[in-house]
């Protein structure tokens, strides 16, 4: 048993809104490093990991869930909130990791998943019964009016799942449908009553018992079901919202009380709420101070723009530059004054940014990887870093389905072909855009399996591993991760790389992502060529920076009227 951090004790460990210059790395455990030689990572492999994180600065880890699961979305399916899975070790390895962690002054954050349940989960099983005092505790419906239980197309409504046919599954038992908006395996609980709500917050209250520094809340915004998805009240309008199109009525309401009953802001708790369709305005609402709900909120507009609005998840368009800075200027400006922002391209829900914004050709990879981290990490808000970002990881070369291991790439793979989609398609879509690519193994060095495992790892490493590895870039004084170890420090030792107003300039170009950061009578600007070719500067559209202190640039061509392919600089402009 480790020394838990708990009450005031933990407050004052805590500052008031330390999350503001926190730099936060995500780790999804099964593919960071595994211990026991089993081919899945785990969390004494964590820990024999930390050093690694100390050296590169980062404040905090979030981990993706290590909770008890059947795994059938990888951990986001729990059957019980108060034990690690076997797989990834012992409730008691996780508390040597939290303290390990602690004891290099790294915070560590869990993953909570509570807008579903596993469906092996005691309380939904118990709910399975209609006389349960758990019935109400998900949402058990009848087929639809008139319609024969259990027959084809006979659900209560015609939603599918984010990675299944439909979003109701039929238990003969009781000749009833429960509601799982993700799987079958990921029941929906009804968060409409306020029994499962204390659950939850008791649930909580016991992780910050032992330590944990705050959560990462999956999908939260759909705690709060959006009007039609029960088919209680069908949208008057008669336009059904999808599971994007952000949250039900009581979202607000849920989060403070959450926030109230857990003590969030009291301890000082990060709290970062994933929120997919959400809004500059529900953003502003969840994360101001003055409201107690969250932190800040994961947005998913900048990672959807490459998607056809309304079309099929393998329908992609391409995503010319000023569409993706003007978006994530539209979100510091929304927030510039109420709310905080996070900030990030990868996490284990996406194709790697480098391979997915940037060039991961050899000759630009790791250009492009450090100028698009100078880009995020110079905005204001919490930057998170997803494992393997910091080495310029990229996607992983898959040419056929049975390489695949995600729930979702696979249903959406069964999905198409069962449709008719050109086989072609659907692979194409995977290739690049497929949530497996973030979750290949953690490239350590050049040994088999990429020093991941002495195993086979769960899923295949990706090949470029004897070139893009840790241990190649700590002999580089110019990686990807030198610049990420720059960047972090340089949130840390500068207030305006935290604080200040947020400005784009030339929104228009192309090539170049421009913009200034000001506070009192600090200014930065951020020079970012965004393509593969070199780009001259309109110089007469930009502040004068010719004499200006170089606080960070990456492959300088060393002329103040140009920038290289990929090249990015961060200035420090003389105001006197
Ligand atoms: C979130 C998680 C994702 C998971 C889904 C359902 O979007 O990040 O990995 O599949 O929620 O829990």
């Amino acid at each position: 048993m480790t020394d838990h951090l708990l009450g005031e004790e933990a407050r004052v460990l805590r500052p008031d809104g330390w999350w503001r210059s926190a730099v936060v790395y995500q780790i999804y455990p099964r593919s960071f490093q595994d211990s026991d030689g089993d081919g899945i990572g785990d969390i004494p492999g964590i820990t024999s990991r930390l050093d690694y994180l100390a050296e590169l600065g980062v404040d905090v880890i979030w981990l993706s869930p290590v909770y008890r699961s059947p795994q059938c979305d990888n951990g986001y399916d729990i059957s019980d909130y108060r034990d690690v899975d076997p797989l990834f070790g012992t409730l008691a390895d996780l508390e040597t990791l939290i303290a390990a962690a602690h004891e290099r002054g790294i915070r560590l954050v869990m993953d909570l998943v509570v807008n579903h349940t596993s469906d092996e989960h005691p309380w939904f099983i118990e709910s399975r019964d209609p006389a349960s005092p758990k019935r109400d505790w998900y949402f058990w419906r009848p087929a639809r009016p008139g319609a024969e239980p259990g027959a084809a197309g006979s659900e209560p409504n015609d939603r599918p799942a984010a990675f299944a046919p439909s979003a109701w599954t039929y238990d003969p038992v009781s000749g009833e449908y429960y509601l799982g908006i993700f799987s079958p395996g990921q029941p929906d609980l009804n968060w409409e009553n306020p029994e499962v709500r204390q659950a939850v917050y008791a649930m909580m209250r016991w992780w910050v018992d032992r330590g944990v520094d705050g959560f990462r809340m999956d999908v939260i915004n759909l705690i709060s079901k959006p009007i039609g998805f029960t088919t209680d009240a069908l949208d008057p309008s008669g336009v059904e919202p999808t599971y994007e199109g952000g949250s039900g009525p009581r979202l607000d309401e849920f989060l403070a009380e959450m926030n109230r009953e857990v003590r969030l802001d009291d301890l000082n708790l990060l709290t970062v709420g994933e929120m997919p369709g959400s809004t500059v305005e529900t953003a502003i609402r969840a994360t101001d101070p003055g409201r107690h709900e969250l932190n800040m909120v994961f947005t998913f507009e900048h990672v959807m723009l490459d998607r056809v609005p309304g079309g099929q998840r393998w329908d992609l368009v391409d995503l010319p530059l000023p569409v993706l800075k003007n978006n994530l200027a539209h979100w510091q400006l929304g927030l510039a004054d109420v709310g905080w922002n996070s900030l990030y391209f990868d996490n284990h829900d996406q194709a790697r940014a480098v391979s997915r914004f940037g060039d991961d050709s050899p000759e630009h990879r790791v250009a492009s990887a450090k100028t698009l981290a100078t880009v995020l990490h110079l905005h204001k808000g919490t930057p998170y870093v997803y494992q393997g970002e910091e080495l310029g990881m990229t996607n992983a070369p898959f040419t056929t389905i049975e390489q695949y291991r995600d729930i979702s790439a696979l249903n959406v793979y069964a999905a198409a072909t069962a449709g008719g989609v050109p086989t072609e398609r659907v692979m194409h879509f995977l290739e690049t855009r497929s949530r497996d690519h973030a979750r290949t193994p953690m490239q350590w060095d050049a040994t088999d399996a990429a020093g991941f495992t002495t195993a086979t790892p769960w899923i295949e490493v990706n090949p470029n591993y004897p070139t893009i590895n840790a241990a190649a870039a700590s002999e580089d004084a110019d990686s990807v991760f030198a610049h990420f170890q720059k960047l972090i420090a340089l949130r840390h030792d500068n207030a305006v790389v935290r604080e200040g107003r947020f400005e784009l300039l030339l929104p228009e170009h192309d090539r170049l992502w421009a913009f200034t950061r000001t506070l009192d009578d600090e200014r930065l600007l951020v020079l970012a060529n965004c393509s593969s070719r070199p780009a001259d500067l309109p110089l007469e559209d930009l502040p004068d920076h010719v004499d200006a202190e170089l606080l960070l640039g990456t492959h300088l061509n060393g002329r103040p009227d140009s920038l290289a392919p990929w090249e990015s600089r961060i200035l420090r402009l003389d105001q006197s």
